[in-house]
């Protein structure tokens, strides 16, 4: 599509490893179709529906590695052995539809497991697990992972990715953001190891979410995409920061480019928020990472709607959609080099055929996001009198 006789940046097609990816449009990960720890026949169909709808990454839901400290609740899936055929049903949904990347999002709850929701450890005997038993500075919860722990763990990743492999993905996205297991290990109020897994500085706590990329790349060789996610912003803390300077990010971002990383997705609540207004009132946080790597970037955070993941799941606040005014925004940022992806997640659950609309410039009738109407179907279990109970609440 030409916009003015210049070619729309937004579905210009871009080089991620050795994958070619159509335009510039992604599908985060959103957990909603997951029971009884699999993945159900209606997210294959939801996400078959964005990829036809026009987005040229879809990332599944987070789902956790197998490994019994991993599991949480029955809504929220597992990659293992006995999921195996159900994920491959979904790959072959949206893979069926043409040229969408498919990458799987491995999602360890870490010590948040059970803390949000209070319901009872589904493993006894295997407790949570963090770097040093923390949820957030003061607040216990499991214990801190052994040797042992740490080598079991990385084996279920990795096995997990070779499960995303075996069914056809084109790769994974490994979930080292808010406040999950691997962020965990990134953030200084929760890693206070004193071994090589702990650290002063943002690189050396990524040791181990970067051990963990290596390993992954190993096994499933050079040409398997590895997406790392993280962000500064926690469930538990929405103000958190794992980086208080953006010279802290450089080494960080060398170090999980060097373990194997092949794009960065930097999920922040606004995607064109000023990162550290202090320094520069403009750039964001995928605009800094954008001039630390050589790697693609990918920005997120409410495109094409007034309130943030937090204030509208979180707080009720339901967004308006201004998907019109937003979307010249990114392909001004697109333009700018601040980044070369961007996830529209909330918009596209609304609206499926959003990246098609914006193709074809009509955007008239598309629908706003309501999470009553919009999760209901894929929280069907743990809607109650018009309320999502909680449960559902939690974003991952
Ligand atoms: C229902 C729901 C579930 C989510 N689940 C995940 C998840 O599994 N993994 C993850 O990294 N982020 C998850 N997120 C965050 C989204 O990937 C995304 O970063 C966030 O919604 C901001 O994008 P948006 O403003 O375009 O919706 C979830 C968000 C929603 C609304």
């Amino acid at each position: 599509m030409q916009i003015h006789g210049e070619p729309n940046p937004l579905f210009a097609p871009v080089q991620v490893n050795a994958t070619t990816v159509r335009n510039r449009f992604v599908l985060p990960a959103m957990q909603r179709g997951t029971r009884d720890y699999r993945p159900t026949p209606g997210m294959a169909d939801t996400l078959r529906r964005t990829a036809e709808g026009g987005s040229g990454v879809i990332i599944s839901e987070g789902a956790a590695p197998d490994h019994p400290a991993a599991y949480w609740q029955p809504a929220f899936g597992i990659i293992g052995r006995e999921t195996v055929d159900d994920w491959r049903r979904v790959a072959h949904a949206v893979l069926g539809t043409g040229d969408t990347v498919f990458l799987m999002q491995l999602w360890h709850p870490g010590a948040l497991r059970l803390v949000l929701d209070g319901v009872p450890n589904p493993h006894p005997g295997h407790p949570a697990l963090s770097p040093s038993g923390l949820v957030q500075e003061d607040r216990p919860n499991g214990e801190a992972m052994t040797r042992r722990d740490l080598e079991d763990t990385k084996e279920a990743y990795v096995q997990s990715a070779l499960i995303a492999q075996e069914v056809g993905a084109h790769g994974i996205e490994v979930h080292c953001a808010h406040g999950y297991l691997l962020d965990l290990f990134l953030w200084h109020e929760t890693n206070r190891r004193d071994d090589e897994y702990g650290g002063a500085t943002l690189a050396e706590r990524a040791a181990y979410p970067a051990e963990i990329v290596s390993a992954i790349r190993a096994a499933t060789g050079p040409d398997f995409v590895i997406s790392c996610r993280f962000s500064q912003w926690k469930e538990v803390d929405y103000g958190a920061r794992i980086a208080e300077h953006p010279d802290d990010l450089g080494p960080f971002l060398a170090r999980m480019r060097d373990a194997g990383v092949d794009m960065f997705h930097v999920s922040t609540r606004r995607f064109d928020a000023a990162a550290w207004p202090e320094l520069d009132s403009r750039r964001s946080l995928a605009s800094w990472v954008k001039t630390m790597t050589d790697r693609p970037v990918v920005a997120v955070g409410s495109v094409g709607l007034t309130t943030d993941l937090a204030r509208d799941i979180f707080d009720n606040e339901d967004p308006e959609l201004r998907l019109e005014e937003d979307i010249v925004r990114v392909r001004s940022g697109l333009k700018a080099g601040d980044f070369d992806l961007i996830g529209v997640g909330r918009a596209q659950i609304a609206n499926t055929n959003l990246v098609n609309r914006v193709r074809d410039g009509d955007f008239v009738g598309l629908r706003d996001f309501r999470k009553y109407r919009d999760l209901a179907e894929a929280y069907e279990n743990y809607v109650h009198e018009g309320q999502l109970v909680d449960q559902s609440r939690k974003t991952a």
